[in-house]
Parts: C-alpha cells; sequence; structure tokens
C-alpha cells in the first residue's frame, strides 16, 4: 500500500491568478522529485479543479473537498459526483468536521454521500475525529466509532479498498498541538477493529487509515512515521508548496513497509 499525502486546500486561492503562481510553485517544487512510495492528491476548491486538472502533473491526483449524494437535478448549489468524476477528479473528502461543524452533516448524510461517491466512481475521504469537549470527557473512542459505523452503513466489502480513513482530532485542526503516537495508534486501532467488524480482516486490511490536523514538517515524523499511519491529510501546509513538498519527502523516505 502507498502512503497517501493529501492536501485540502480548503476555500483558499481566491483568484485565476493566485491558483496559476500557486501551480507554477507547486510544478517547482515537484521536479526532479520521486515520490515511488507515497500518492501526492489535491483536494482546491471546485472552481479551480479543471484548471489544477489541465495542468495535469502526472505526480498529483485529484480529490474534491465535497459532493452532494443526488448525481443530478434541482439542488442549487451542489455539486454531483458525476461531475468530479468527469472533470477527472478521483477522489472525494467527506465528513470532514468543518462540514459538519457549519453545515450541519450528519453521520446519516455522510452515509449517503459515501454510498454515492462509491457508486459513482470516486474514492471517499472519510474524516472522523472528536472535539476537545469530547476529548475531554473522554468520549474519544465512542464518537470514532459511531462515525465510522455509521458513516459506513451498508458499504459492501467489495468497496472497502475504494475507501480511505482519516483520524482527525477537531482540536488540533488548525492548531498548534497534536496527539501523541500513542493516542493515534489507539485511534488507529480502534478504526481497524470497526472495519474488520464491518468487512472482515482481508479487505479492512485493504483500507488506508492516514491522520489529519496541524501535519507540518515538525509533526509529521510524530503523527504518520512513528505511530504508523498510512498518510496524512494536510491543510494549512497545503498551501505552501515547499513545505507541502517537504512533508510528502519525509513520508516517502521514512514510511517504508
Ligand atoms: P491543518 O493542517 O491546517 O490543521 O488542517 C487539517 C485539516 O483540516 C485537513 O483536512
Amino acid at each position: 500500500m502507498k502512503k497517501l499525502v493529501i492536501g485540502n486546500l480548503k476555500m483558499n486561492i481566491l483568484s485565476p491568478d493566485e491558483r496559476d503562481r500557486y501551480l507554477a510553485w507547486l510544478k517547482k517544487e515537484l521536479a526532479g522529485k520521486k515520490n515511488n512510495d507515497s500518492e501526492i492528491i489535491l483536494c482546491p476548491p471546485f472552481v479551480h479543479m479543471e484548471a489544477f486538472k489541465k495542468w495535469n502533473n502526472k505526480k498529483i491526483h485529484l480529490g474534491a473537498q465535497n459532493m452532494f449524494s443526488e448525481t443530478k437535478g434541482s439542488y442549487t448549489g451542489e455539486i454531483s459526483p458525476v461531475m468530479l468524476k468527469n472533470l477527472g477528479c478521483e477522489y472525494v473528502i467527506l465528513g470532514h468536521s468543518e462540514r459538519r461543524r457549519y453545515f450541519g452533516e450528519s453521520n446519516g448524510s455522510i452515509n449517503l454521500k459515501i454510498a454515492s461517491a462509491l457508486k459513482n466512481g470516486l474514492k471517499p475521504i472519510l474524516c472522523v475525529g472528536e472535539t476537545r469537549e469530547e476529548k475531554e470527557n473522554e468520549r474519544t473512542l465512542g464518537v470514532i466509532t459511531n462515525q465510522v459505523k455509521e458513516a459506513l452503513l451498508g458499504v459492501k466489502r467489495a468497496k472497502a479498498e475504494q475507501i480511505i480513513l482519516a483520524y482527525e482530532p477537531v482540536w488540533a485542526i488548525g492548531g498548534e498541538k497534536v496527539p501523541t503516537a500513542n493516542e493515534i495508534m489507539e485511534a488507529k486501532l480502534l478504526i481497524r477493529k470497526i472495519l474488520v467488524d464491518l468487512f472482515g480482516k482481508k479487505y479492512a486490511d485493504l483500507v488506508p487509515i492516514i491522520y489529519g490536523g496541524n501535519v507540518n514538517i515538525k509533526t509529521v515524523a510524530g503523527v504518520c512515521v512513528d505511530s504508523g499511519m498510512d498518510g496524512v491529510l494536510i491543510g494549512r501546509e497545503s498551501l505552501q508548496p515547499h513545505e507541502f513538498v517537504k512533508i510528502a519527502d519525509i513520508i516517502n523516505n521514512s514510511c517504508k513497509f
């Protein structure tokens, strides 16, 4: 299994000029790099998806930050999985804590999106994780259990290898702190156990489990390498191509199986 280095650009890059500068900078940073042991995925805002695709760097795969569960019709303002697929997008982040928090997404609505993504040939990157309050009340494991079980309800085991699980503690996102390697390993073990319950061991083992929340060149060894994660989901540092590519390098060089 290749390690995954996923950049979530969130609601940034505000103009075509800024996008072109970003892509030119990224191209420079990627020049001459070999990332044989990892796969880089970038998730730009929808409006830049086509330009990212046309830029067509073979080292980069594309993901979306969200989608709707329906494929077509009167759903003002929504984006169809078929639209994404037709633009060359391969992945889609679903259930990000910012969507849960600001847009009221529930495990139930995320479950519909997961089913639709899989049906329409997109690989869902399912985000789960506890808030600070839930952590303080020692509810972390219960919260993660519900999020994974409810979001994956009804998913067939044959589809398991299309799914990526991202453990993103909400309190670490955009912050200064990260969980200890032990805390991350504990979350990973729990997620793996739930996946085994849902799909059986053979299929559960095909699901990469990655970490997200304040990943940077200083934290990446602890949150990915030491804790045995299958990759990272990066927010802020993905907006800085030199930092993003350095993180990818660290993962590529040190996360050998
Ligand atoms: P930061 O890397 O900025 O903490 O964001 C993480 C995140 O939300 C990725 O989806």
